[in-house]
């Protein structure tokens, strides 16, 4: 049987996203090809040609952009035995990864290929359209997480134990921060946010302690007297201005002094060596890191599966499902740029 693909592919760095035929690509070892029935729209996807230039100059163009899939599995590769054909699942498209560079691997097509040990089943009571919201998002939360060169925490489980330490997530409501605050909480520890006050309540449902506004000019002293006395093991540092006040509080509270910034360039790397003066460690974040490592088995493969199917994990931000088809995204990506808070926009495909 011959398979139809189609893609919304991106020209070139200025280029505009056009919808047109695409090869079916069949997976390699260790590979899954998922038929696409939701995707998700992140800040990424929504990036001009400067950006490509200085983050991702390797893309060969045309490309297919996009990482964030949920559908059901069609076909797998050599060595895959945990998923099979007709499996519902999410997965984190990598292709525009500098060692992928791969338009086979972009999420914005019918038939995606993925990498087997970042795709996660999902239960049959949770929709494709919330699911899909997870993929990227999670990954990098990971990332910041759990890896070696990051915070290094201990990795997430079922029904954690209570650690008596502090993590503070900056920037609460992201959809990164929801996925920062669920798996710290997963990993047992107390979490301090921050938010808008129209989310504190969103933020303190998917597991924070306290919430604070990061807009009031006493934030720093207000996080600095949640955390209290448990020790701080580390911060995420998401959004514009995340990372000053992220390290004041570091530098004024007991802890790992570590901070992990979500946020990139030249301004984070000047601030982060004016850190190291006050004694606070930063490393930055590449969401797309932990493909080569085992911290994307052991968030997609051992741990999300049943943290979803038990409940003990959500899918968050809420799904705001803006269009139908592939050629719905382009307004959606337009859409992302007005902005949006403790939602993800989301496409059915
Ligand atoms: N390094 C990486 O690999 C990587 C990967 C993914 C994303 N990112 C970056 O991480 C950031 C978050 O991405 P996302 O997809 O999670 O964003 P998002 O969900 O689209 O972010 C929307 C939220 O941002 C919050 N916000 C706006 N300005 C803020 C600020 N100055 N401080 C804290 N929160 C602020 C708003 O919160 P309120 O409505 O509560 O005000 C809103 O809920 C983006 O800058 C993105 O580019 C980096």
């Amino acid at each position: 049987m011959t398979i139809q693909n189609s893609a919304l592919w991106l020209s070139s760095r200025a280029g505009e996203l056009t919808l047109a035929p695409a090869p079916y690509t069949p997976p390699a070892s260790g590979q899954v090809v998922v038929r696409t029935r939701a995707v998700a729209i992140n800040p990424l996807d929504a990036i001009g040609a400067f950006i490509y230039r200085v983050a991702f100059p390797w893309v060969r163009f045309p490309a297919i952009i996009g990482t964030d899939v949920a559908g059901e599995i069609v076909e797998v590769g050599a060595g895959v035995t945990r998923l099979a054909p007709g499996d519902r699942v999410i997965g984190y498209a990598v292709g525009l990864e500098k060692s992928r560079n791969n338009p086979a691997e972009g999420a914005f097509q019918h038939y995606v290929v993925l990498l087997e040990h970042l795709v996660s089943p999902i239960p049959d009571a949770v929709t494709f359209e919330e699911a899909s919201v997870l993929p990227l998002t999670l990954a990098t939360a990971a990332v910041g997480l759990y890896q070696k060169d990051q915070l290094g925490l201990p990795l997430p489980t079922i029904g954690p134990i209570d650690r008596a330490q502090t993590v503070l997530v900056w920037g609460g409501s992201t959809s990164l921060g929801s996925n920062a605050i669920q798996l710290a909480r997963s990993s047992g520890y107390r979490v301090v946010a921050t938010a808008s006050p129209r989310n504190v309540d969103y933020v303190r449902s998917l597991g924070a302690e306290a919430v604070i506004d990061y807009r009031s000019v006493n934030a720093v002293d207000e996080l600095v007297t949640a955390i209290g006395n448990s020790p701080l093991t580390g911060t995420i540092a998401i959004g514009d201005g995340s990372l000053r006040p992220s390290i004041r509080v570091a530098s004024r509270t007991q802890g790992s002094r570590r901070v992990a910034s979500a946020m990139v360039g030249p301004l984070i790397s000047l601030q982060a060596l004016r850190a190291r003066m006050s004694g606070v460690h930063v490393s930055t974040i590449w969401g797309g890191s932990l493909k080569d490592n085992e911290v994307g088995p052991a968030i997609f493969a051992d741990f999300l599966p049943n943290a979803l199917a038990t409940a003990q994990y959500r899918p968050a931000p809420v799904a705001d499902v803006v269009g139908t088809g592939l050629e719905a995204i382009p307004g959606a990506i337009q859409k992302l740029k007005g902005g949006v808070s403790a939602s993800k926009l989301v496409v059915t495909i």
